[in-house]
């Protein structure tokens, strides 16, 4: 029997919701975290608990039909990926941040400054856009930390609850993008699973109105 095959975070603060709107769905799954993958009971369903970042990737690539993941995943790295519906949940901003102390006035104080981020490609977009260029850092996590160490002069990460930014002495000064987490699909999906999509999206459908 043909299963769609679904990748989720593997952990994170994506993962707990994932799985939470599956199960509103009547979607079983049988072993949680601890094995990468899984399947369902009562649905033709086979789950992946794979890291973020690489999820666009396996879209891309077919290896999974459809994801639970956060849009600014997809703005940063699978601009080619379609979205099928929105959760509704993991709102969060991506925003620009520097050290409570220094006076900012516009984007183009970031001109020539050093920028610390996972978000590279959307950072880079924001402000050529705006005619800006800055030296961006690759970090992968612990990101707020960088200004504090000497890293650099300025920040670019996930907001949720802001208190990231807050324990770092950083302040906000600019929101590039909001997000929260969507159903991605692969651009390689079969006919055949695209139904299994549709009898999905039809039971999300109903659990977001029932949320609302
Ligand atoms: C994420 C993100 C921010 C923080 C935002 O980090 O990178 O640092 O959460 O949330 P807040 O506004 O509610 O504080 P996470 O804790 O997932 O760890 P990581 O950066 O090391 O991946
Ligand atoms: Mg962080």
């Amino acid at each position: 029997m043909t299963k769609i095959r679904i990748a989720i975070q593997k952990s994170g603060r994506l993962n707990e919701e994932s799985i939470e709107i599956l199960k509103d769905c009547g979607i079983s799954i049988d072993n949680g975290r601890d094995q990468l993958k899984a399947s369902s009971r009562n649905f033709p369903m086979e789950v992946f608990y794979l890291r973020n970042g690489d999820i666009p990737q396996y879209l891309r690539d077919g290896v999974v039909d459809i994801a639970i993941i956060g849009e600014n995943v997809l703005i940063e790295k699978g601009e080619d990926i379609s979205i099928a519906e929105k959760l509704g949940f993991s709102k969060c901003k991506v925003s620009l941040a520097v050290p409570k102390a220094v006076k900012y006035t516009s984007v183009q104080d970031f001109q020539g400054k050093r920028i610390a981020t996972s978000y590279p490609n959307t950072v880079k977009n924001y402000l050529a856009d705006k005619g800006v260029s800055a030296d961006i850092h690759i970090i992968n996590g612990s990101v707020e930390i960088a200004p504090n160490i000497g890293l650099a002069d300025a920040i670019c990460d996930i907001v949720s609850s802001g208190s990231t930014l807050f324990k770092n002495n950083l302040k906000e000064v600019e929101v590039m993008l909001k997000s929260e987490a969507v159903l991605a699909v692969s651009p390689q999906i079969t006919s055949e699973r695209r139904d299994i999509l549709e009898k999905l999206q039809f039971r999300i459908q109903s659990v977001l109105r029932a949320r609302q």
